[in-house]
C-alpha cells in the first residue's frame, strides 16, 4: 500500500504549472468515440483516472498512443461491447462511454456501480435525457442497457444543472437527427471545453457555458486537435496552499477567471493575491478574516474546493462556516482534521470551524479525492510528520504532486509500505 509523508512547515517558493483539467479530460476521453477519424487531444493530465479511461478505450478496441501529455485516438477500430465493472468501479466518469456509445452505436452495455463517498450521486438525469432522445433503457443489477432506433432532438429541461448529465446528454444528441435543447444546463468552464471538442469534429453546438445549449445533430464526426483546458481545481488547491505557506509562489497556466468565486473569497479574508494574465503569484499570511462559504454550481464556489480551503480557517480568530449544497457527504475529512487539531464539526451539510489552530502531524486517511487535497494542505502547515493513507485517492487527480510541491519547497515523498 502507498502512503504519503509530509513533513509541516516549510516555506514554498517558486513556479508550480498547472496540468490539464481532469473534469474535462473525462469527458474528451470517451467523447473521441463520436469521431470516424484519429483525434489529438493535448494536455492530458497523467492521472490515474485518465489511465482508467484509456485502457477503457483500447478495452473497445481503439488504437490509443500517449506521449507525455498529448494522447492521439483512432476510433476506426472500435467494436462496440459491454463494458465491465472491473473499470467503471474505478471512475464513475466512465458514464460518458454511456453518451458516447449511445450517439454513435445507438446501443451500449455498461456496469455502472452506485453512487461513492461524498454521495450516492444518481445518473436519473442522464438517463432522462436519453429517453427523452428516444433511447430505452433495462437496468438489472447496476448493468444498464441504452438502445434506440434513432435519436430524434428533443427538449430536455435538467431538475438539477448537473455536469454530468449535461455532457453526457451533449454526446448523445450531437449525432440524433434535428434540434436538442438542454435547458437549466450546467455552465461549468468544463463543458464548454467540451462542446468546443465536438464542434471542432463537425458538431453544432451554441449556448456552452450557458444554461440553455443547442445542439443540432450531424450525420458524422471526423477527427481533430484538441487542448484540454488548465484545472481549475488543481490550481485552487495550490493558490490555498501559497495562502498558507506561499513565499512569492507563483502558479501559472491558470485561467483566472475560472477561479473568480475562490480569489475573491480569499481576497476577502485578506489573502496576498497578484492575478495575471494567465499566473496567480500568492504570498502566505499569519491570520485571515473568518468567513461563510456556500458551495454553488458555476460559477459560485465550486464543491470540489471546500475541503482543502477550510484549511485556512486555522489561522481565522472565531468561526467559519461551510454551507455545502451540492453533495450530501463531503464532510467526512473533518475527523480527520480534528485528529491534526482543526476544531471542526458538521451537522447535515454545514460545517463549522473554530479557529486559530496549531495542527500537528500524524496518521490519517484519504477519504475521497478533494478530502485527500485537504490532509495534503493541513499536514503541509503542521508541526512534525503526517503520513496519508489511501493516498490512491489523491493521485487520482492531482498530476505529477509530490514533484510539484517537491519542486517548490515541500518536504514530500510516496513510500511502499506492507
Ligand atoms: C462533476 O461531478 C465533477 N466530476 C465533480 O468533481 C464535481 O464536484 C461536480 O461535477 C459538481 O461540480 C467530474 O466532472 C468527473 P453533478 P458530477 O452531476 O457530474 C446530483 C472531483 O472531485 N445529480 O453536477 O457527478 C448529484 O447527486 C469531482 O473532481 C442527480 O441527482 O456532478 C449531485 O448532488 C467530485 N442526478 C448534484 O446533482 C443526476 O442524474 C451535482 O452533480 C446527476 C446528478
Amino acid at each position: 500500500m502507498k502512503v504519503m509523508k509530509i513533513e509541516g512547515k516549510n516555506k514554498l517558493s517558486g513556479t508550480i504549472k498547472i496540468s490539464g483539467a481532469k473534469n474535462s479530460s473525462v469527458a474528451l476521453l470517451p467523447a473521441s468515440i463520436l469521431a470516424d477519424t484519429d483525434v489529438t487531444i493535448c494536455n492530458v493530465p497523467e492521472i490515474t483516472d485518465t489511465d482508467v479511461l484509456c485502457e477503457m478505450l483500447e478495452y473497445l478496441g481503439a488504437d490509443v498512443r500517449r506521449a507525455s501529455e498529448s494522447v492521439v485516438i483512432s476510433p476506426s477500430t472500435i467494436v462496440n461491447k459491454e463494458i465491465p465493472k472491473e473499470f467503471t468501479k474505478k471512475l464513475r466518469a466512465s458514464y460518458y462511454f454511456m453518451g458516447a456509445l449511445l450517439g454513435k452505436y445507438k446501443h451500449v452495455e455498461i456496469f455502472l456501480p452506485g453512487g461513492c463517498s461524498i454521495g450516492s450521486r444518481p445518473i436519473d438525469l442522464h438517463l432522462k435525457g436519453f429517453e427523452a432522445l428516444g433511447a430505452t433503457i433495462t437496468n438489472e443489477n447496476e448493468k444498464y442497457i441504452v438502445e434506440a432506433k434513432e435519436l430524434k432532438g428533443a427538449n430536455i429541461y435538467l431538475d438539477i444543472a448537473s455536469v454530468g448529465a449535461t455532457i453526457n446528454i451533449m454526446l448523445a444528441a450531437t449525432l440524433a437527427k434535428g434540434k436538442t435543447i438542454i435547458d437549466n444546463a450546467a455552465k461549468e468552464p468544463e463543458i464548454v471545453n467540451i462542446a468546443t471538442y465536438l464542434n471542432n469534429m463537425g458538431a453544432k453546438i451554441t449556448g456552452a457555458g450557458t444554461s440553455e445549449i443547442r445542439i443540432t445533430g450531424v450525420d458524422k464526426l471526423h477527427g481533430c486537435f484538441h487542448e484540454v483546458i488548465p484545472d481549475r481545481i488543481e490550481a485552487g488547491t495550490y493558490i490555498i496552499i501559497g495562502a498558507l505557506l506561499g513565499e512569492n509562489l507563483k502558479v501559472y497556466n491558470v485561467i483566472p477567471e475560472h477561479l473568480e468565486s475562490v480569489t475573491s473569497k480569499l481576497v476577502e479574508m485578506g489573502g496576498d493575491l497578484q492575478i495575471g494574465s494567465d499566473y496567480i503569484i500568492v504570498n502566505a499570511r499569519n491570520n485571515y478574516k473568518k468567513t461563510h462559504i456556500k458551495t454553488m454550481v458555476y460559477p459560485g464556489f465550486p464543491t470540489d474546493l471546500q475541503q482543502p480551503f477550510s484549511i485556512l480557517f486555522s489561522r481565522c480568530n472565531g468561526t467559519s462556516i461551510v454551507e455545502e449544497t451540492i453533495f450530501e457527504n463531503r464532510f467526512m475529512h473533518l475527523k480527520e482534521l480534528e485528529k491534526m487539531g482543526m476544531s471542526c464539526k458538521s451537522e447535515g451539510m454545514v460545517a463549522t470551524f473554530v479557529g486559530p489552530n496549531n495542527l500537528k502531524g500524524c496518521e490519517v486517511s484519504a477519504t475521497d479525492l478533494r478530502a485527500g487535497a485537504s490532509l495534503v494542505t493541513a499536514a503541509l502547515i503542521a508541526d512534525g510528520t503526517t503520513t496519508i493513507r489511501n493516498v490512491e485517492y489523491i493521485l487520482r487527480g492531482y498530476e505529477g504532486i509530490v514533484e510539484k510541491l517537491t519542486d517548490v519547497g515541500a518536504k514530500i515523498k510516496i513510500e511502499e509500505i506492507e
